[in-house]
């Protein structure tokens, strides 16, 4: 997938070690405990060796006219696969209910299709109301949904064949 995107309002571009700082709050603010910097340095490089490695992977959402960094979106494999991948996204807290998450989603689906997938998922709680919304505004349905142990989890599809060009060929998964 592209790893820098351009939308209306922000950058999207590839996650690591610059993005430490920002990265422990958002950690801290899941009720984790906070990484060290060092810490978060290192698992952030992993990451991003991961996301070179496979071709998908998070990317640092950043605003472009305050010039800062205000979460992450990712195409990651959690409980789907490297050709249907999932859909994540995460904001610090303060940046949350401007539209940020549903911009970053919907360039994520652009970008999914421009590698030649045929599909998306997303896996998430069933609580997680601003997340299944979301989801919902950038084309997903629910699927099915399971209970784990931390309670129920809906996997959602989003169908990316309607968003090619009609002429489009089914052999362009090598240009992830
Ligand atoms: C999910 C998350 C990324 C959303 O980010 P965001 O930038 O606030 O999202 P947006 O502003 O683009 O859209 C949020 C939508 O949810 C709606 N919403 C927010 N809280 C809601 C609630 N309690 N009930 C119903 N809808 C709600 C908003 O009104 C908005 O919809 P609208 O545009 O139709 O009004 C953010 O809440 C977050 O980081 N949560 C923690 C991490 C997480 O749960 N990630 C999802 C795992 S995949």
């Amino acid at each position: 997938m592209a790893l820098v995107i351009e939308t209306e309002r922000l950058t999207l571009r590839i996650r690591d070690e610059r993005d430490a700082g920002w990265y422990r709050e958002l950690v801290g603010e899941r009720g984790e405990d906070f990484p060290t910097l060092e810490d978060s340095r290192a698992r952030l490089a992993r990451f991003r060796d991961l996301t070179i490695e496979t071709g998908i992977g998070a990317l640092a959402i950043c605003r472009r006219a305050e010039g800062d960094t205000i979460g992450y979106c990712a195409l990651i494999v959690g409980r789907a696969s490297l050709d249907e991948p999932e859909v994540a996204f995460e904001l610090l807290q303060r940046f949350h209910g401007h539209g940020y998450a549903t911009e970053a989603a919907q360039a994520l689906v652009v970008a999914a299709v421009a590698t030649g997938r045929r599909r998306l998922w997303s896996t998430v709680g069933a609580w997680n109301a601003p997340s299944l919304r979301v989801l919902e505004k950038v084309g997903f349905r629910r699927h099915h949904s399971v209970t784990d142990d931390r309670g129920e989890v809906v996997y959602l599809v989003r169908d990316l064949q309607r968003d090619r060009p009609p002429d489009s060929t089914t052999s362009t998964l090598n240009s992830r």
